[in-house]
């Protein structure tokens, strides 16, 4: 599907965000192997989450709801059932990754697969440690899905990630649930701290030392009612879009403002960004709160090192941003970037070029300078949600009327979110 965007005058009103991608997967996931039901509200309407959902029913639990609202009738640790087909796991690696935990203390085989975009994902990252703790995995050319998991009896490990990733975090202390002894992971950089979070609140014993996050084997999980924050990563492109277009001043109700994921408001804000937080609450150990921003004349800045972890998936919008600031804005530390649903380096630096504006790609980041102009164009999302809303925002700017090709992406993380951006520049979506 083809989007068209003209440009935007002052944007206004309030975005209300889809339930936070992360936290949604890690609900579903830990819910499953807990006791008893579990209400899950603010579910993310995204595909990846749906595609959980999928995979979760697969393995014989009972998922009941729509929309939103979610009760997964969890059958304890043990209670999975070997399902009768392939697990798809569609565009999201996510559900792959941190699912291969759970799948490999099994005491049956699976096999899990995912899309185009998917199959040409690393999964060695995950295949490493679950080895070590006892499990063995194939997989295409020895890194690719489909990975075939044959599981069992798992060891505790105490495994140093090589990469700063939360997905592989994730899958090991999933792993450790069912090992007998201690697990621990330590991370080169901090990543996103839900599942700590998620085990904890749903009965798991964690202890977080520095960058050291040990969990013990076989605990009690208890099924329980969860809300889903908004997503800080969807708000991240009305968030740029309000700073991009002069005279805008949006409200984001009830976005996650968890630590370990508001640097983007840090970074934002370092940049001279206009953000307020009225008022700020926790929800099952996670933060929330509503976000005013207002168009900001901003400086420029760096991601590297620490932060480039900890704002990875907001990169591409960023980079848009960047365009648009005083002195330009360089990414460094961000190979990672070329491993994500698209290789976001080179389809951020190839949309940004087809609406001449200057970069620089480099192999671990880009360099985009600062006041430049961005022409309407025809970009692709290349099938990435965030490069598909990336360019949207941009398109805002432009001094034309652009066009998205494969819009449809979005839905990955946002379905609404075309609905969503023609009400807050107040006019009706338009598609082809
Ligand atoms: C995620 C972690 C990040 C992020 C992805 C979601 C998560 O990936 O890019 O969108 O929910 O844990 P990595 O763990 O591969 O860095």
């Amino acid at each position: 599907m083809t989007r068209k965007i003209s440009p935007a005058p002052a944007l206004s009103g309030a975005v209300h965000l889809p339930g936070d991608k992360s936290i949604s997967h890690r609900y579903a996931m830990i819910a499953s192997i807990a006791e008893g039901p579990t209400r899950i509200s603010n579910y993310s309407t995204g595909a990846d989450c749906h595609s959980t959902l999928g995979c979760v029913r697969a393995l014989g639990i009972e998922v009941t709801g729509a929309g939103t609202q979610f009760v997964i009738h969890g059958r304890g640790l043990d209670g999975l059932r070997r399902p009768a087909a392939d697990l798809d796991a569609g565009n999201s690696g996510s559900t792959i990754r941190m699912l291969s935990g759970i799948l490999a203390a099994q005491p049956f085989p699976t096999r899990i697969f995912g899309d185009e975009s998917l199959s040409a994902r690393p999964m060695r990252r995950v295949m490493q440690p679950l080895a070590e703790m006892g499990a063995l995995i194939r997989a295409r050319d020895g890194k690719f899905p489909p990975l075939e998991i044959h599981g069992g009896h798992l060891r505790p490990i105490d495994y140093a990630m090589p990469v700063a990733s939360a997905q592989v975090k994730t899958c090991v202390l999933f792993a450790g649930l069912y090992a007998d002894g201690e697990t621990s992971v330590t991370e080169p950089a901090r990543s996103r701290d839900h599942t700590e979070i998620a085990l904890r609140e749903f009965g798991a014993s964690l202890r977080v030392e520095g960058r050291r996050i040990s969990v013990a084997g076989r605990p009690k999980l208890e099924g329980r009612d969860v809300t889903v924050p908004g997503d800080l990563s969807s708000a991240a492109f009305f968030l740029a879009a309000a700073l991009l277009v002069p005279g805008s001043s949006l409200s984001i109700p009830g976005a996650g403002l968890n630590p370990t994921r508001s640097a983007l408001l840090d970074f934002l804000r370092g940049m001279g960004a206009h953000i307020r937080l009225p008022h700020v609450e926790s929800h099952n150990g996670e933060l929330v709160g509503e976000i005013l921003v207002e168009y900001s004349l901003l400086t420029g800045g760096a991601i590297e090192g620490g932060l480039t972890a900890a704002l990875i998936d907001e990169i591409p919008v960023l980079a848009v941003l960047g365009a648009a600031t005083r002195e330009g804005l360089v990414v460094k530390d961000a190979a990672e970037l070329r491993v994500k649903e698209t290789d976001r380096i080179r389809t951020v630096c190839e949309n940004l070029r087809r609406m001449g504006i200057e970069t620089e790609e480099r192999p671990d980041g880009l360099v985009v300078p600062g006041q430049q102009r961005f022409h309407a164009a025809r970009m692709d999302s290349f099938g990435d949600h965030r490069i598909a809303m990336a360019f949207a925002v941009a398109a805002l700017a432009a001094d034309g009327e652009s066009e998205i090709h494969g819009a449809e992406a979005a839905s990955v993380s946002f379905p609404q979110f075309w609905d969503t951006l023609a009400a807050v520049s107040g006019r009706p979506a338009s598609s082809r």
